[in-house]
């Protein structure tokens, strides 16, 4: 296996496709994504564009439904929740579909949607990813943060490297093996510097003190924990996510 990082959407190459793509936005979108899975959401239909996600939730019976949108840290007006995880409990959102719109989460899974197998990963889902990969076994794997309007994240890279990290554990491979680029190595180096403040970090990256000012606080603390889910959101068709 070898693991390619890309710190943001605009950094994944043109023309070239790997084996397995996986898109991280651990503030918030990717922990959002696994949360509601965590409490029973079927399938999370991803857009980054506010009117065509309206039409398209719109086809399914309120009943059946969840539209969820996030722009600038805060819920779009009119949609049902904005993007924290902590919105979805088994009441609200068991046997819906999401229908789901951020600022950066939902436009990295769109750039690498045409991948043969994509998946979602968070702080939360560490070791459920770490453990999907082991047994699929993927050549080439890109680990793609979200970032924030086209520059880099500090939580986004630390998830890579928390991920790259076990996995050179649990293979008892070295990085030179294991690594394909320079962000791949320097995203294991962040994660070991920073692997027992996983809040701390994630308070100090700019997005982190973004959602501070919007009084998240809760979101923060929710999203630094690592390895709570056992579970790994895969996309089934363009754009649709289930469990896998
Ligand atoms: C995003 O996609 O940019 C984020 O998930 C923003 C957020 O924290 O809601």
């Amino acid at each position: 296996m070898k693991l390619f990082v890309y710190h943001t959407p605009e950094e994944v190459p043109d023309g070239a496709s790997p084996d397995c793509a996986i898109a991280i936005d651990v503030l918030r979108a990717t922990s959002t994504m696994a949360a509601a899975f965590k409490v029973g959401v079927t399938a999370i239909h991803v857009f980054s564009d506010l009117a065509l996600l309206r039409q398209a939730g719109e086809t399914y019976p309120p009943a059946e439904r969840l539209l969820a949108g996030e722009r600038g840290g805060a819920k779009v007006e009119g949609f049902d929740l904005g993007n924290s995880p902590l919105d979805h409990t088994v009441e609200r959102s068991s046997q819906r579909r999401l229908f789901m719109t951020t600022t950066n989460g939902t436009r990295c899974l769109e750039r690498i949607q045409h991948a043969p197998m994509v998946l979602t990963a968070a702080l939360t889902t560490r070791q459920a990813v770490v453990d999907f990969l082991l047994k699929r076994a993927p050549e080439t794997v890109w680990l793609v943060g979200s970032g924030w309007e086209g520059t880099y994240s500090l939580e986004d890279t630390v998830c890579a490297g928390a991920i790259i990290e076990r996995l050179a554990t649990q293979l008892g491979q070295d990085l030179k093996t294991l690594t394909g680029n320079d962000s791949a190595i320097a995203a294991v180096s962040l994660y070991q510097q920073w692997q027992d403040q996983l809040l701390e970090l994630l308070r100090l990256a700019s997005h982190g003190q973004r959602l501070l000012r919007l009084d998240q606080d809760a979101d923060l603390a929710y999203c630094a924990q690592l390895d709570v889910l056992d579970l790994v959101p895969i996309q089934s068709t363009p754009g649709v996510l289930v469990l896998s």
